[in-house]
């Protein structure tokens, strides 16, 4: 089994890389392959909707940056963690230009269809709008035919903290809990369906 995990925060060890990476630990310790991937530092450009990417090109995006590198992690990985800082109640700029390019994968046969999925996002504020972050990031898996978990036990919506500045995220116990059980939640699921 192999779990990708994602970063939307433009800060390279911020909450969201730490919380990221603590999910895909609890996979990692429980058997599964982990990769973790950051959107920090990455060239990402706008899709435009030059609608380049159909049949005729092989559903090819004609634009060069770091984005097919980011697609071809998710096309391998059979469950995908993303996770966002809470920007005005919602994901990152950075992560939304990646959930637009990703348009190639749908149009192609739905290359992410029975994965599953599971999201984490971190304000500053308590009710700062990280519920909202991850229903974003839950409806771009819902339009991908993905199939999306939530946190074991804890059992709400995914992963959720509430940290401002750089690793405050491990001041935040509840917070830990969640995405740590979110990563239990991706295992059991993932070995469940994915079972031969
Ligand atoms: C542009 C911007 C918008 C933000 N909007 C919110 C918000 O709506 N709600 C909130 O709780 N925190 C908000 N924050 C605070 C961040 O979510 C918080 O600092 C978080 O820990 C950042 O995660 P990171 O360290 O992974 O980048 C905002 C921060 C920035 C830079």
């Amino acid at each position: 089994m192999k779990v990708l995990g994602i970063s939307g925060s433009p800060r390279i060890d911020g909450n969201t890389a730490l919380l990221v990476k603590k999910a895909l630990e609890t996979c990692k310790n429980k058997g599964a392959e982990t990769e973790y991937i950051t959107l920090s530092g990455k060239e990402i450009r706008f899709c435009d909707n030059c609608d380049a990417c159909t049949e005729k090109t092989g559903y090819n995006c004609p634009k060069k940056d770091d984005t097919a590198a980011i697609l071809d992690a998710m096309k391998k990985a059979d469950a995908i963690m993303i996770g966002s800082p809470t920007y005005f109640a919602s994901v990152s700029g950075q992560l939304k230009t990646l959930f637009d390019r990703t348009l190639p994968l749908r149009r192609n046969n739905f290359q992410l269809s029975g994965k599953i999925g599971g999201a984490i996002s971190v304000g500053g504020t308590r009710n700062g709008g990280q519920e909202n972050a991850i229903r974003d990031i839950q409806n771009w898996m819902m339009i991908h035919e993905m199939i999306i978990v939530a946190d074991k036990k804890t059992a709400h919506f995914g992963g959720i903290s509430v940290a401002r500045n750089p690793k405050d995220a491990l001041k935040d116990e509840t917070g830990i809990a969640t995405v740590e059980n979110l990563g239990a939640r991706i295992y059991e699921v993932t070995s469940a369906i994915r079972k031969p």
